[in-house]
């Protein structure tokens, strides 16, 4: 989500005023960091040390996380910051940016709070953060770790010289709802996908050492399940068995812990009937005990204030609850800080609770080096020298070339000539603002180029370019006014529909080809934007039926932030190219892509359906015990539909190349091996084709008999190939008895002997198969 600007007075007084000078804040900076050195002091004895000296105000003042104004979420703002600081009532500030603006306030504490305890600067730095890499879930369709690694790399290099510190991502939330608007902001419906990004992120954000200038902390979110939420609407209940809890929608957070996360976010759904931010089950045994975390647990924005009207008390009351569950540092709601004290006197919390959470935002400042120096993520220099630098951005115009999914292709539509006339046609044609998509606060609108200006400057005179708008986004002005808040405006064009069409028939008609740039705003999907419908809007769907009419080639260069609906688009137009909303680069990363510079690659790791009926719809469903018998759509008294059939439009895992790939049958080392062991699974894939090409192979399992139901696949691994034309290459997966374990029905993690199925291809759907056993 694009967050609102909001600048509170006092604030915008404290920050707007002009920097001091350099040397000065270093003259400061040296008085103040010799206060507290624990260079050589292990972090234990240190924070030891300092809880010792704070009262209790001083302890209550380290949980509350207020925000410097630049984005909010909600309607709380906080007042009053200098003064809090001051006083010691501030443990770190979210969403403040630049290194003057974070400096003079982390002076505010240095200087001049008693105990001069430095402040953490946090914000939602999630897919880059001035260089917009692609949105999550674009991200995850290159299926390449690395590459991924690198996004978040770049986005802590250019975040921490810009005064912050942590970042509150990654965001791992399964989903498996594409009416839920943030499916947009994390990996997909893959649960073994899911957590290898979730760690990939971490190492990226984090690197090898927290206290580097150039790393950020990671913060984990949002825990839990809030990708489950009931009918895909945000923030709703979610409701869930222990055994899919743990198989399906836990790990990846768990991966993430696992991979050395700093921290991590409560979230905001009820879960099974106790909200996640008041959760002892979740925050204390699952999370401290059974996965052993040791970083700082904060809350969403104002989650414990939301506390009161999810039914648990009052304030005071929800506030204790909180801190009991496990919470350590408050979001922007200061519960914490007006209600801990009293609720001390009145026994409602005792005062290890305080001092607990209390030494894990200690220990987090600690591992960041802020008691070395506070001063450490501000970097003028660097900050210029690196935000938006040549490396930068070109690493973001490849990444969104390869998150970019080939959905349709008929005839060789794609890749076009660089000769000739073109039409880009559509509302989002020319919309640079929408291009990096949800959660992207610190983008560069002005400097972000549209399709249509990325085209041209890549382009240059080879081919002549026209445009036209052709419809309006959505056809309800309201409805296009909440779907392009914050910034992403995109312009109502006033003139009457069938004019607007007219112009872009006429100018279709001047062309060789057409492009059709259309789908969802960036704001029709993240935080809060939920939807029904998940069709391309109706005005846009007319206008492509008008411009097919042509006859014309089309090219559907389809914008979207969730799987849509696009049953009609399939039959119909020859080529769809999804570019989810592709950064910084994007205009330049789809020309390359359609202009045939670079070959797609991108993989779905969400589901796309038929219809809104079949959702929850994902490839790691269970079989029933009346699954459709194979080859057929429909039989009476089996788990199926009446008015359409189980399948999906595209998979889990699909995506098209230019080029094409053959796969052989799957040879496995043996038949059977037991514990200590393993078996190797091979096939060869050929590139067919006539271009060069990177194909993700893609490994699934299936328990055939288990103590409990498994599910009918469940990817355990994925590499991706680049292939020359004609070239064949052996892919072999390892499969040892770890890739076969699940939580069984006492939630211990086993594998089971028996029978397996094994499936490897280039998408969950067209698979080769083989069989192997788990010997006891
Ligand atoms: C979102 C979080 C985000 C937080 C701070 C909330 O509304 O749910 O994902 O990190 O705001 O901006």
């Amino acid at each position: 989500m694009m967050k609102k600007i909001i600048i509170p007075t006092l604030v915008a007084a404290l920050f707007l005023a002009e920097p001091i000078t350099v040397q000065a804040q270093r003259k400061t900076t040296k008085k103040l960091t010799s206060l507290s050195k624990p260079v050589d002091q292990p972090m234990d004895a240190f924070v030891s040390d300092l809880l010792a000296k704070m009262t209790l105000e001083e302890k209550i003042g380290q949980l509350n996380l207020p925000t410097g104004g630049e984005a909010t979420t909600g309607s709380a703002v906080n007042t009053d910051l200098e003064k809090k600081i001051r006083a010691g009532e501030v443990g770190g500030v979210f969403s403040l940016t630049t290194p003057d603006r974070v400096r003079k306030t982390q002076e505010l504490a240095v200087n001049h709070s008693r105990l001069k305890i430095p402040l953490i600067f946090g914000q939602d730095v999630i897919h880059g953060y001035k260089t917009l890499f692609p949105i999550p879930l674009g991200l995850s369709a290159t299926w390449d770790m690395q590459l991924i690694e690198r996004t978040a790399r770049v986005a802590a290099t250019e975040a921490s010289a810009d005064g912050l510190n942590w970042a509150f991502s990654p965001m791992v939330d399964i989903s498996r709802d594409p009416r839920w608007g943030r499916i947009s902001e994390g990996s997909g419906e893959d649960t073994y996908l899911g957590a290898e990004i979730a760690a990939a992120m971490v190492k990226g954000l984090q690197g090898n050492d927290l206290g580097a200038p150039n790393t950020l902390m990671a913060c984990v979110k949002h825990f839990a399940l809030y990708g489950a939420a009931e009918a895909g609407r945000d923030y709703n209940t979610t409701d869930m068995s222990l055994h899919r809890m743990y198989n399906e929608y836990l790990p990846p957070y768990k991966a993430a812990v696992d991979a050395g996360a700093g921290s991590i976010m409560t979230s905001f759904n009820d879960i099974n009937g106790l909200p996640a931010s008041a959760n002892p089950w979740l925050l204390t045994d699952v999370l401290r005990k059974q996965w052993g975390f040791k970083g700082l647990v904060v809350t969403d924005y104002t989650a414990i204030n939301e506390l009161i009207d999810h039914g648990l008390g009052d304030l005071q009351q929800v506030s204790a609850l909180s801190l009991k569950a496990g919470v350590d540092m408050d979001m922007v709601g200061e519960g914490f800080l007006t209600t801990l004290k009293q609720s001390l006197e009145e026994g409602k919390v005792s005062e290890e609770e305080i001092d607990r959470a209390c030494r894990m935002v200690l220990e987090a400042k600690y591992k960041l080096g802020l008691f070395e120096d506070p001063f450490r993520y501000c970097n003028e220099e660097r900050a210029k020298k690196e935000i938006l630098s040549e490396d930068h951005r070109s690493l973001a115009r490849q990444v969104a070339g390869e998150s970019f999914v080939l959905l349709k292709n008929e005839k060789n539509t794609l890749p076009l000539q660089k000769t000739g006339t073109v039409a880009l046609i559509g509302p989002l044609a020319n919309t640079g603002s929408n291009m990096p998509g949800t959660w992207s606060v610190n983008a560069d609108l002005e400097h972000t180029q549209s399709l249509l200006e990325g085209m041209k400057e890549v382009l240059g005179s080879q081919v002549n370019i026209l445009h036209s708008v052709g419809s309006n986004l959505l056809d309800d002005a309201s409805y296009q006014e909440r779907a392009t808040m914050f910034g992403r405006e995109i312009p109502r064009d006033s003139r009457p529909e069938e004019e607007i069409i007219q112009e872009a028939l006429a100018t279709a008609q001047q062309a060789d080809v057409v492009i059709a740039a259309l789908g969802e705003s960036s704001e029709m999907s993240g935080e809060s934007s939920s939807r029904t419908d998940l069709d391309i809007p109706s005005g846009q769907q007319r206008l492509l039926a008008e411009l097919l009419k042509t006859g014309k080639p089309v090219v559907l260069v389809l914008f979207t932030g969730r799987p849509l609906t696009l049953i009609w688009e399939e039959e119909n137009v020859p080529a769809i190219l999804n570019v989810w909303f592709g950064g910084t680069e994007a205009g330049k990363a789809i020309t390359d892509v359609v202009f045939g510079d670079v070959n797609p690659s991108g993989k779905l790791t969400a589901t796309f359906p038929k219809n809104v009926g079949q959702i929850p719809l994902y490839y790691s469903h269970k079989n029933t015990g009346r699954p459709l018998v194979e080859g057929k759509w429909f039989e009476k008294f089996r788990s199926n539909y009446l008015d359409v059939d189980n399948e999906p439009l595209y998979p889990f895992g699909y995506g098209l190349s230019y080029t094409s790939f053959s796969y052989s049958d799957i040879s496995l080392s043996k038949d059977s091996f037991a514990a200590g062991d393993s078996v190797t699974a091979t096939v060869t894939v050929t590139n067919t084709g006539n271009l060069e090409g990177k194909e993700v192979v893609q490994l699934y399992t299936q328990d055939l008999v288990g103590s409990v139901t498994r599910p009918v696949k469940e990817l355990k691994g994925f590499q991706k190939v680049s292939l020359k034309p004609n070239e064949s290459k052996a892919v072999e997966f390892k499969i040892g008895v770890d890739d076969l374990k699940f939580y069984n029905a006492n939630l211990d993690y086993v594998a089971e002997p028996g029978a397996f199925k094994v499936y490897i291809g280039g998408n969950a759907r067209d698979v080769k198969e083989a069989q192997f056993t788990l010997n006891e």
